[in-house]
């Protein structure tokens, strides 16, 4: 089987990764890739939403099976182009993107469908966004922008300043352009988070191990929202009730509801929960694998991923088997760039990758890399997603930071208590 994994980060190289152990496959190509997918697949000078290029590639190529990793070129449509062609995609049509693609549409499928999530009004009016947060008694509430914005788009808000700001920055200094042209503001949730993640082909809903992401830029939990600095695999907070509690009443009835209204969602379909003390509720779905929730989660599955993902864009994932995982956790730490998630440097040559790969049960996944020459150099904000595996949580966070200390370039930083938030539920 000839793959073209889409996209550049962490995730894409996590899915070449696990992709390259399959005996079923052949080449993998990968669009555009980083330096850590040339490791693993041939690199294509193709950006990830340059849909005409890759269309024509997959057609010359023959590529059996095309695999999308982020938002982007999935809500421009790309699987729609792809489908339309007769070729073989793993990722949502474009409507059924818009789950993550617009977070008014996802916010009325919730409620239409009864999954649970915080109360919440839609504004397309900086004026009757800021009448409402001036007319509200709860000062924290959460200001989101209603489309793609790199991670980057939701306010939490502690005082009715910081409300009004995110309000102003959004839809009068439109920081994120037409994404603001409608926002979402909402109840402020308490809890603990989860990544919740399915695959699914519009019919059959296989869910995946559970995972927990570290969003805030700092060590616990402060500073600006990121992309994510660190995850790891499984959620020790999420127990088996809860979990059946949580395909029960999230993703059985976002799929059914998605099937109802003609879009059916066949990828796999990412779940963001916040655990409160009235039970699971959604924060956001995306609809592609987390990054870096990819990470561990593929480092924890056995089973061959290429079968599966064939079978959901042929519509069949009944007939495949549920994946085997290792029942060890594992820890992702993710490394940034100075700056980051704000303005950040790059270029810099990246020292100490062979000998951090020397540490037992690791992998570093690149994000914001690429090869230049014989150095590998960075150019993004998340640069790498140190991953490891290990008896206990502790051991595997152990191996995980071990490597990252082996890694240096200018400026290099992480945060330093990824998984932490686990040992609480368990008896380490
Ligand atoms: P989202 O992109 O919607 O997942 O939001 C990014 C992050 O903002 C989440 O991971 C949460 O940490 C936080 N967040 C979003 N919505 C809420 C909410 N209603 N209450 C508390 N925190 C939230
Ligand atoms: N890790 C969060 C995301 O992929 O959106």
């Amino acid at each position: 089987m000839k793959i073209l994994i889409v996209g550049q980060g962490g995730r894409e190289h996590a899915l070449a990764w696990k992709l390259r152990q399959s005996p079923l496959v052949g080449d993998i190509f990968c669009a555009p890739g980083n330096a850590g997918t040339a490791i693993e697949a041939v690199n294509l000078d193709l950006g990830a939403t340059n849909i005409e290029g890759i269309v024509n590639f997959v057609k010359k190529q023959k590529i059996d099976l095309t695999v999308i990793g982020p938002e982007g070129p999935l809500v421009a449509g790309l699987a729609d182009v792809l489908d339309k062609e007769g070729l073989k995609v793993f990722g949502p049509s474009r409507l059924a993107a818009e789950l993550e693609g617009s977070k008014v549409f996802a916010k009325e499928l919730m409620r239409s469908a009864a999954i649970p999530t915080a109360e919440s009004q839609v504004f397309s009016s900086a004026e009757a966004a800021e009448a409402y947060v001036e007319g509200r008694e709860e000062a924290r509430l959460v200001v989101k922008a209603d489309g793609l914005a790199s991670g980057k788009g939701v306010s939490v808000c502690k005082s009715k300043e910081e409300a009004l700001d995110a309000v102003k920055r959004i839809m009068r200094g439109r920081e994120f352009g037409d994404a603001g042209n409608r926002i979402v503001i909402e109840e402020c949730l308490d809890g603990e988070e989860a990544s919740i993640l399915a695959f699914t082909d519009g019919f059959t809903i296989m869910p995946l191990e559970t995972a927990q992401d570290h969003k805030a830029a700092f060590d616990d939990d402060q500073g600006p929202n990121t992309g994510g600095m660190g995850a790891y695999s499984p959620a020790p907070l999420i127990s088996p009730l809860l979990m059946d509690n949580i395909i029960g009443q999230v993703l059985v009835p976002a799929v059914h509801a998605m099937k109802r209204r003609n879009r059916p969602f066949r990828g796999v379909l990412y779940a963001g929960l916040m655990i409160t003390h009235q039970g699971p509720k959604v924060l956001e779905f995306n609809v592609r694998f987390g990054d870096p929730e990819a990470q561990p989660l593929l480092m924890r599955m056995k089973s061959d991923l290429a079968p599966v993902l064939m079978a959901i864009a042929e519509g069949r994932l009944d007939e495949v088997d549920a994946p085997q995982w290792d029942p060890r956790p594992a820890v992702c730490v993710v490394m940034a760039a100075e700056g980051y998630p704000g303005d950040y440097q790059r270029g810099h040559v990246i020292r100490g990758l062979d000998e951090a790969a020397q540490v037992e049960g690791v992998k570093v996944f690149h994000a914001g890399t690429e090869q230049r020459g014989s150095n590998v150099v960075t150019t993004g904000g998340r640069v790498l997603g140190v991953t490891a595996v290990g008896d206990r949580l502790g051991d595997a966070k152990l191996r995980a930071y071990q490597a990252v200390k082996a890694i240096r370039w200018p400026g290099a930083w992480c945060r330093h208590d990824i998984s932490d938030k686990a040992r609480q539920y368990l008896r380490e």
